[in-house]
C-alpha cells in the first residue's frame, strides 16, 4: 500500500512537472522538485494527464452504446456562450463513411460542427427574430464547439476509450463533408472530428508539452529573449522531452527538430496564396464570414 502511494507520488511528480513549470516559468530541476506539491491528486487530473492521441490504429472492437451515450452526455456539459450550444454533433458509425469524411476510421466518429440551424429553426418556430451569421458568432461558436469536443475526449479517456482528434475533414475537397452527411450549407461548418475506439497498442511515449516561457505569460505578455528562444530549441531537440512528431530530422541530418517542422512538415501546405482558398469560400457560403472579406 505504502509502495503504491510512493509510486503514485513519483508518477504524479512526472505528470505534474508541466504544472510546476507553469509556476516556475522556466525549465529546470527546481521546477521538477516543486512538482511534488502540485502532482495530480485526484482522478480528474490523472485522466487529463493520461490524455494521448491514437494515430489511426484502432482495434476492431466496438464502443458500447451506453459508453458512447455517456461520452455524448459529458460532451454537452462543456461551457458555452449564453448556454446556446451553437454546435451539432454528428455521430458516424460506419467506418467506410468515416474514412471518406475525415480520412481516418475507427468504431465511432463524432463530427463537431459550428451550427446555428437548430437555434434559428426554434426562433422561426416561435416567430422570433434571430439573425446569426457574422465573424463574431463564428468565433464564439468555434469556442463552444471545441470545448464540447475536448470534453468528449476527456470523458472518453475516463471511460477507457481512446480517441483521435482530427481536422482531416478540412483536407482535400471539403464540400464532401457537407455532401456525405447532408449538412446544411448555411450556418453550419464542420470544425473538428473525434474518432473513438480502442487503440491496438499503447503509444510508446506520451507526448510532452511546453509549459514555460512563451506559453504562459505571468501578468503581462513577455517577449522571448534570445536565451529563452535557445532554450525552446533545446527542449524540442531533447529526446526525453518528447515534443516532436517524429525523430526523422536526426536521420535526415538536420541540426534541430524545428528545421524539420518549419522546413518540411508545415511547408507542405502553408503556401501563400493570392486566390481565395476553399476554406474562405466555404466560410463565406456558410454565412459566417462577410462576403466581401
Ligand atoms: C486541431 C487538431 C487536429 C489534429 N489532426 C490530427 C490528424 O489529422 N491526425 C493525427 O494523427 N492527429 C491529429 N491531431 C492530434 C495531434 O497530432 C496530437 O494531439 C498532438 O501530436 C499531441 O499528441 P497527444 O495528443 O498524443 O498528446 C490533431 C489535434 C488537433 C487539436
Amino acid at each position: 500500500m505504502r509502495r503504491d502511494r510512493r509510486a503514485f507520488v513519483r508518477r504524479g511528480a512526472l505528470l505534474g512537472g508541466s504544472l510546476a513549470l507553469l509556476r516556475a516559468g522556466t525549465a529546470g530541476a527546481s521546477a521538477l522538485s516543486d512538482a511534488k506539491a502540485v502532482a495530480p491528486a485526484n482522478t480528474a487530473l490523472e485522466t487529463i494527464h493520461q490524455l494521448r492521441t491514437t494515430h489511426g490504429n484502432f482495434a476492431d472492437k466496438q464502443v458500447p452504446e451506453d459508453v458512447l451515450q455517456q461520452i455524448l452526455q459529458a460532451s454537452v456539459r462543456a461551457a458555452n456562450a449564453s448556454n446556446m450550444q451553437s454546435y451539432s454533433i454528428v455521430v458516424v458509425r460506419d467506418p467506410a463513411l468515416m474514412k471518406q469524411v475525415c480520412t481516418y476510421a475507427g468504431p465511432r466518429m463524432l463530427l463537431y460542427c459550428v451550427d446555428h440551424n437548430r437555434l434559428k429553426a426554434t426562433a422561426e418556430h416561435l416567430k422570433l427574430p434571430y439573425a446569426p451569421g457574422n465573424a463574431e458568432d463564428f468565433v464564439t461558436s468555434c469556442v463552444n464547439t471545441a470545448l464540447a469536443a475536448q470534453t468528449a475526449v476527456v470523458a472518453s479517456r475516463a471511460l477507457g476509450v481512446d480517441s483521435l482528434v482530427t481536422n482531416g475533414i478540412h483536407r482535400g475537397d471539403m464540400e464532401r463533408v457537407w455532401r456525405l452527411l447532408e449538412l446544411p450549407e448555411t450556418l453550419c461548418f464542420p470544425l473538428i472530428a473525434v474518432v473513438l475506439g480502442y487503440a491496438t497498442e499503447e503509444a510508446p511515449q506520451r507526448k510532452g508539452r511546453l509549459s514555460g516561457a512563451g506559453v504562459v505569460h505571468d501578468g503581462k505578455y513577455h517577449r522571448l529573449t534570445k536565451d529563452e528562444l535557445d532554450g525552446l530549441v533545446r527542449q524540442y531537440d531533447d529526446p526525453a522531452a518528447h515534443l516532436g512528431l517524429n525523430d526523422s530530422w536526426r536521420s535526415e541530418g538536420r541540426q534541430h527538430y524545428l528545421e524539420w517542422l518549419f522546413g518540411s512538415w508545415l511547408s507542405r501546405s502553408a503556401k501563400p496564396t493570392t486566390t481565395e482558398t476553399q476554406m474562405l469560400r466555404l466560410l463565406k457560403r456558410s454565412g459566417f464570414i462577410e462576403p466581401n472579406a
